[in-house]
Formats: structure tokens, C-alpha cells, sequence
């Protein structure tokens, strides 16, 4: 599973950047109002820091206005992916976008038949949301897990983003469903960094070398 970050937050992508384990990025504007700046911006600056897929969400609701705002964003760098909601409009601006090359992310999914309606209209990435579901007392895993059995059996080239991830298990269990990509926010992979025995060897390893190095 390749790893993407999800935020729109510039130190966070630098940082994880610099650590070698992002192969790219998803925005929402929800995340993007967080940060408070420019949009367009904000995608060339993070464009400049990871050389992978970075998802930029358009925010009409009518299909005519997702292409609008899709060839204008895809326009920016040939790895922006556009981000459109699971609606019929979305489907249809999926379609579109994806005859003339740009790649679609399909967001805000929540079934595996969802996944492959997007799939099926040409999506290059669909992404169930986990957390969303486990919220609300469902398996949000199982979406991940159903849909990546079903692109499977059906040869379906579409990838799977596991989104809406709020823990490293939720992260590995990604993983273990088939998920292709994981989008986790920064405070996931920093999680997913530690364990109390690295610091505790660590700890040890350096103090056994100190005490051998001034005998
Ligand atoms: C994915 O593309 C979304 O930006 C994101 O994973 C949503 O996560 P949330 O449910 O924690 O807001």
C-alpha cells in the first residue's frame, strides 16, 4: 500500500516528505479553508514539495461546473488528480474529465457499489471513507475490503484510497484489505512512527556505547 498524506498543511507534507514515504497528497475543502490561504497556491507549493498524485476537490455541485473547475485546477501541474463528490453530477464530470485525460479522484464514498459506479465512469481513484463510517457504529473497513475484492475479481484498474484514517490501525488495516493507497493525516504517521521499546533500545544502545567508548 502507498502511503499519501492527507492535509493541505505545508510543514506537515514537507515533513513527511522528508522522511521518503509520501507518494502523494489529498485535499478537501475542508482542509484547504483550514490553512487559510490561497488555493491555487497552496497546490503549486505542495506540487513543488511531492512528485506524486496531489487531489485538489472542486466545489460545484452541477457537472458542468466540476469540468469548469477540473481543467482549470488540472491545467496547474499534470499531477493534479480532481477530486469530485459520489453524485450523479460527479459521475458525470468523472466521464467527461477522464475522456479528455485528466484523472478523477471520487470522494465521499461510502459503499462498495458506490466504488464501482465512480470506477465504472471512469475514475482513476475512488475513496471510501473509514473513520466516517466507524463513526456512525458501521465497519468501514468492510467498504475497503468489499470493493477491493470486487476490482479484483473484475479487473477493475481503478485504486482504492482508504480515506477518512484516525489511527496506525485503522492504517495497517488498510493495508490488509487491498486498500492501494492509505491518505493519512500527519498525526497517523506520526503515531505510526513510535513504539516505547525503539526509545527504551535506543536509549540502551546509546548508553552501552558511551559507557565502551569512554573505558
Ligand atoms: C480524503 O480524501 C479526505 O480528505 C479525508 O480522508 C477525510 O477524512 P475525515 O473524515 O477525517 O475528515
Amino acid at each position: 500500500m502507498k502511503i499519501f498524506i492527507d492535509t493541505a498543511n505545508i510543514d506537515e507534507i514537507r515533513r513527511a516528505a522528508d522522511m521518503g514515504i509520501v507518494a502523494g497528497v489529498t485535499t478537501n475543502p475542508s482542509l484547504v479553508a483550514r490553512e487559510g490561504r490561497d488555493f491555487k497556491e497552496t497546490l503549486k507549493e505542495i506540487l513543488e514539495i511531492v512528485g506524486g498524485p496531489v487531489s485538489a476537490e472542486v466545489v460545484s455541485t452541477d457537472s458542468e461546473g466540476m469540468v469548469g473547475e477540473g481543467v482549470e485546477l488540472a491545467s496547474i501541474h499534470k499531477n493534479i488528480v480532481i477530486k469530485v463528490p459520489l453524485t450523479e453530477e460527479g459521475l458525470k464530470a468523472t466521464k467527461i474529465m477522464s475522456s479528455k485525460g485528466i484523472r478523477v479522484n471520487v470522494t465521499l464514498i461510502f459503499t462498495p457499489s458506490q466504488a464501482l459506479l465512480a470506477a465504472r465512469a471512469g475514475a482513476a481513484y475512488v475513496s471510501p471513507f473509514v473513520g466516517r463510517l466507524d463513526d456512525i457504529g458501521e465497519r468501514g473497513m468492510e467498504v475497503v475490503r468489499r470493493t477491493a475484492e470486487i476490482f479484483k475479481l473484475h479487473d477493475i484498474k481503478a485504486e482504492i484510497i482508504s480515506a477518512s484514517i484516525r489511527s496506525p490501525q485503522a492504517a495497517i488495516e488498510s493495508a490488509e484489505a487491498g486498500a492501494h493507497i492509505g491518505t493519512l493525516p500527519f498525526k497517523v504517521i506520526e503515531k505510526m512512527l513510535y513504539h516505547h521499546l525503539t526509545d527504551a533500545g535506543l536509549e540502551k544502545f546509546l548508553a552501552d556505547w558511551k559507557k565502551f567508548s569512554e573505558r
